[in-house]
């Protein structure tokens, strides 16, 4: 684990209510694994919020990586507001990231919301990979999705919205049709329903798909001091920072 103080390069909007921040990282952007996350401390004073705060790993590229997030409180406020040059204590990288299969194979990306976040740091390790790589991405709206533009232009990206602004209608894992066939392997990341949805979906034609979940649980340490982040998995209890945040869909749902 490495702690660096890292500077904001950019804040952009990614869609209502969501922003990526890129940082000049030079340690912490080296060595990441695909699903892999890193602490941010969201304080100027270090006290409040006291705990670091988890985002996975969205992009990386040569001493940099980027972070995409929705601003739901303390943390992500502060950090939305930073600006260029502003100094931020983070460290990691963190937690057992996704696995790319050795043969280049069709990979089915299903993310539900800002669980989209790894999934294109997933996508540009695939596509360079030589897999032929389909992203499904279900939000509330269209107002909720992120533009074409942010996935590798490899990447046919499908979208599926709740209220129908955009795509079809429905919930995403309604939503699998044809790729679930055409998938050798599937990788997911958003709420805890959804990965219940997708467990439904895929519990008779889909093991062999060996679907892979990035799971979510209050982080307060992130590298297993604190044993606050259980995940109980049939095979026992898990650690969701140290173990995971990467569970087989099966081994939990
Ligand atoms: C391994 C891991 C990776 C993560 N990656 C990302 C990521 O890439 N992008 C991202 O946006 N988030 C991600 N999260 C969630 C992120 O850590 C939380 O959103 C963040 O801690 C919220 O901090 P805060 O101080 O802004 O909110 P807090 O002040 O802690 O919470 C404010 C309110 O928001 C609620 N809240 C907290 N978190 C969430 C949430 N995730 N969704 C809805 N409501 C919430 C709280 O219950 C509370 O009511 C990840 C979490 C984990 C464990
Ligand atoms: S967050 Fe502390 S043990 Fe996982």
């Amino acid at each position: 684990m490495i702690l660096e103080t890292i500077s904001v390069l950019a804040t952009e909007p990614a869609y209502v209510g969501a922003f990526v921040t890129w940082f000049a990282a030079p340690a912490l952007a080296a060595a990441t694994e695909p699903g892999q996350f890193v602490m941010l401390h969201c304080s100027d004073e270090g006290t409040d919020p006291m705990f670091a705060r988890a985002f996975s790993y969205h992009r990386v590229a040569a001493g940099r990586f980027a972070i995409l997030y929705n601003v739901v409180g303390r943390g992500t406020a502060w950090l939305a507001s930073r600006e260029r040059g502003d100094l931020v204590r983070a460290y990691g990288p963190l937690g057992q990231g996704y696995r790319l299969p050795d043969q280049a194979g069709n990979l089915l990306l299903v993310a539900g919301g800002v669980g989209a976040a790894p999934l294109v740091d997933l996508a540009e390790r695939a596509v360079s990979a030589g897999h032929q790589v389909v992203a499904l991405m279900g939000a509330r709206s269209s107002a909720q999705l992120l533009a074409p533009s942010a996935w590798p232009k490899e990447v046919e990206y499908v979208v599926v919205t709740e209220d129908g602004s955009m795509g079809p209608r429905g919930f995403v894992t309604e939503h699998l049709g044809q790729y679930q066939e055409w998938a050798s392997k599937i990788y997911a990341c958003g709420p805890n329903a959804m990965f219940a949805s997708l467990a439904e979906k895929l519990r008779f034609n889909g093991r062999r798909q060996r679907p892979e979940i990035l799971m979510e649980e209050n982080m307060p340490c992130g590298w297993g001091m604190c044993y606050g982040c259980a995940v109980f998995t049939k095979h026992g209890v898990r650690l969701c920072c140290k173990d995971g945040p990467r569970f087989n869909l099966f081994d939990v749902y």
